[in-house]
């Protein structure tokens, strides 16, 4: 059973930082941040550029990387596309699965998603599953239905174990960089329905998924966010690509 100290804090870079640029970041965030035990912090670059970020973090094992999406398959005439194994074998050990900007902008699937997080898991990875509503579902009302739909449809190819060994992201769509973050008291009304859901999925052992919260976070909102009941952790786009305001969060 693999165990995520808590908070989580995870560094969305998107497609931003170039391996010159994530050298320049690393050392302005290392020297601010010095290694703790009772906090995960994890990296996730451009897939181009985690060799280089793994090897500027050598040095200190405390900070975990990502890959921001895998390929649904493992190996074959999938041009442009990486897989779960190579993602494992260029040392990351989380993957970003569902983001909103994947679900949205490139149209990717909940069948998609589920067979992501399938792949990931077979690899020894862990799956940062992102689920989150938009504007107009949250104005109907139909927040809780679309998070859960997006949950169960996420993890339906995937062991009672490895549901138990993920981490899940609420991610609102309209929180996402758009500097409006949900409230510390919106994300925990929604963080309460995921972890009513796990616990109907994994019983007792849901309370090892680590529940993240991911939308405008920065290092002014940081701390309150996490104060918020069932909020474990973060996930942060545009405020991780500063180093200065990365540490700060990170020391939240
Ligand atoms: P943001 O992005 O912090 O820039 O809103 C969060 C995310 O997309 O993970």
């Amino acid at each position: 059973m693999r165990s995520h100290s808590r908070p989580v804090l995870a560094a969305n870079w998107k497609m931003n930082l170039g391996p010159a640029e994530a050298s320049a970041f690393l050392d302005g965030f290392l020297s601010r941040y010095a290694p703790r035990d009772d906090r995960t912090v994890v990296l996730f670059p451009s897939a181009l550029v985690l060799a280089a970020v793994r090897e500027r973090t050598q040095p200190r094992p405390d900070l975990r990387l990502g890959v921001q999406n895998v390929s649904t398959e493992d190996k074959g005439a999938f041009t442009g596309e990486n897989s779960a194994a190579q993602a494992a074998g260029a040392g990351a050990s989380f993957v970003l699965v569902g983001h909103s900007e994947r679900r949205h902008v490139f149209g990717e699937t909940d069948a998609q998603v589920a067979q992501k997080c399938a792949r990931v898991t077979e690899h020894g990875l862990v799956p940062v599953l992102c689920v989150g509503e938009t504007i107009e579902q949250r104005e109907r009302g139909e927040t809780g239905e679309v998070v859960l739909h997006q949950l169960r449809a996420g993890v339906s190819m995937l062991s009672h174990e490895a549901i138990r060994d993920m981490v899940v992201a609420y991610e609102p769509v309209w929180a996402i960089g758009t500097g409006r973050n949900a409230t510390p008291q919106d994300a925990s009304d929604v963080h309460l329905v995921l972890r009513a859901a796990l616990a109907g999925l994994v019983g007792e052992d849901a309370r090892a998924i680590p529940l993240l919260y991911g939308g405008s976070v920065n290092a002014k909102n940081a701390a309150s966010l996490l104060a918020a009941q069932e909020v474990e952790g973060l996930l942060v786009g545009g405020a991780s690509l500063d180093p200065v305001q990365w540490a700060e969060i990170c020391g939240s």
